[in-house]
Parts: C-alpha cells; sequence; structure tokens
C-alpha cells in the first residue's frame, strides 16, 4: 500500500484540490458514467493541471496505465507535483498536442477528455488521432459545455450591441457562441471520424452573481473569459459597452435578486467503429 498523506505537511496541502469549480461539475458527470475495466490502457487529452488524469489513475489502479496529453507547460508542471506528492506509478506525461500523439495503433481501451473538446486546435487531426491509438470497440468519453453556454450574458451582450449599432461586434458575438458546438454537431463529426454513439447524458449547472461587478471581477471571468469579451468589442467602443453592460445586469438584477449564468453539461460516450 502507498503511505499515508499528513494532511499538514505542505506538500499535501499544496496538491490539494482535485479539480476547479468550474470543471467539477463536468468530471464528477465524467467519472460517474466511463466505463469501468481492469488492466485498462486510458489515454486522458488536455488534462490541465491533473483531471481527471490523476483521479483515472487511482480509480482504476496499479495495472492500469494512464497517459495524459497536453500542452500546457505550467499546468503539467503542476499535475507532475501532484503526481510525485501522491506518489502514482502508473502515469506517463506526454507533452505533445493531440493532433499528433507518440502512442502505436490500436493500444489504447478508454479515451477520456473533460472539458477538452471546445479547446482543442486541429479537433479533426485530434479526433483522428484518438481513433487511431483506440483498439477496436474502445470507447471514447468526453464532457463538454455545448451551445447556450452563458446565455443570459449573450443576450445582454446582444441587446446592446443593437442599440449602439455595433454590426461588426454583433458578427463577433455570433462567431463567438457558434465556436461552442451543439450535442448533435459533436456527435455528426465524431461519426465522420468513425465513431459510434453509445451513451448521451445532458445536465446543467448555474454561477450566479449579486451584481455584475461581482461577475466581471471573479477570477473564473478573468482567467477564462473577459479577454475574449474585450476583443470582441473595438476599441472605441469598449468602455461604453462595459458602462452598457453594467448597467443593464445590474437592472435585471434588481428584479430577481441576482444574474444567473446558465452551462448547459453534456457527457457523450463513443465507440469505435
Ligand atoms: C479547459 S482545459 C480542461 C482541463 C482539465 N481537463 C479540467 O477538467 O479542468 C483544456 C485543456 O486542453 C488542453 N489542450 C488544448 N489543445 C490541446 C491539444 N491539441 N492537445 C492536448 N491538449 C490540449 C489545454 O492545454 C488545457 O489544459
Amino acid at each position: 500500500m502507498k503511505k499515508i498523506l499528513d494532511w499538514e505537511s505542505r506538500e499535501v496541502v499544496n496538491i490539494f484540490d482535485e479539480v476547479t469549480l468550474w470543471s467539477a461539475p463536468f468530471g464528477r458527470m465524467l467519472l460517474e458514467n466511463i466505463p469501468m475495466m481492469p488492466r485498462a490502457t486510458i489515454v486522458d487529452i488536455g488534462f490541465g493541471t491533473g483531471f481527471p488524469l490523476i483521479e483515472l489513475s487511482q480509480r482504476f489502479g496499479d495495472e492500469s496505465k494512464i497517459y495524459g496529453i497536453d500542452i500546457w507547460e505550467e499546468g503539467i508542471n503542476r499535475a507532475k507535483d501532484k503526481i510525485k506528492t501522491l506518489g502514482l506509478s502508473n502515469i506517463e506525461i506526454i507533452e505533445e498536442s493531440a493532433a499528433k500523439i507518440n502512442i502505436g495503433d490500436h493500444q489504447v481501451d478508454l479515451v477520456t477528455s473533460n472539458l477538452g473538446v471546445n479547446n482543442f486546435e486541429q479537433k479533426d487531426a485530434v479526433y483522428s488521432e484518438i481513433h487511431r491509438i483506440l483498439k477496436p470497440r474502445g470507447r471514447l468519453s468526453i464532457t463538454t459545455n455545448p451551445v447556450g453556454t452563458f446565455v443570459e450574458l449573450f443576450d445582454v451582450f446582444s441587446s446592446i450591441f443593437e442599440a449602439l449599432k455595433l454590426k461588426e461586434e454583433q458578427i463577433s458575438l455570433a462567431k463567438s457562441i457558434g465556436h461552442r458546438n451543439t450535442e448533435k454537431g459533436i456527435i455528426a463529426e465524431l461519426k465522420q471520424h468513425g465513431f459510434t454513439l453509445l451513451k448521451t447524458q445532458s445536465d446543467s449547472t448555474n454561477i450566479r452573481f449579486v451584481d455584475a461587478e461581482a461577475l466581471l471581477n471573479h477570477s473564473l471571468i478573468r482567467i477564462g473569459f473577459r479577454k475574449y469579451w474585450e476583443e470582441m468589442v473595438r476599441e472605441e467602443h469598449r468602455a461604453q459597452f462595459f458602462e452598457r453592460l453594467i448597467s443593464k445586469i445590474n437592472q435585471l438584477i434588481e428584479s430577481s435578486g441576482a444574474f444567473t449564468l446558465t452551462i448547459p453539461m453534456l457527457y457523450l460516450e463513443f465507440e469505435k467503429a
């Protein structure tokens, strides 16, 4: 058995978080649904700071082999610290894009990705590589947030762009919303790459804010979203846009008590045809 971990030690405190709150509802969905099998070879694509890679390593045990693929250097370093502190020996990290995976053909039982598919550059190449490395009838299990994410906020964006007659911004907004796929769209894409759908689950979660400033200053928004929202609006219109955004959101909150961002969640499981 591996050694007991001391919750008071700096080392353990430093790695004492499996996943961010943003990824957690998707992660639960993934882990509650993925096929379980002994002595599995698994590849987790886009593990970020180690999720679900480290969870898979511990749930599938030492007779399984878990490869983690990512390109985010600082995320990989943090994942390596967690792996070292936890003494996990069944993980191998591949620090390169999943568009070209250094694993032979037909080697893998299960490929997972929690919130990866919206972010993959060269998505078609990634899907082809997943198909190549999977054994016949191997599984691909993914979670993602499809179109509909933050719909309440983008409705407000759209009404402001309309009021200010910002046509270019309306187009950028439509593009940004369209960059997320629909359930049907993802299934069709993966079908083209030789996958058959086995299982779907959908759910939703939400994040509520007490005012517009709280929303715009939240770390999730500052890390993952605000840069793209700023880039959506030409510089000369930006200050006015954000002023209107804050005022409109706060107006909406007056009647409802909070501003709710909805996040639809999808779990999709495929078999290599
Ligand atoms: C939204 S994060 C998800 C991280 C983690 N799975 C989680 O649940 O918190 C997406 C991850 O995909 C990685 N990524 C994006 N494109 C990739 C590619 N082509 N190959 C491998 N990883 C990729 C990013 O570096 C990032 O760590």
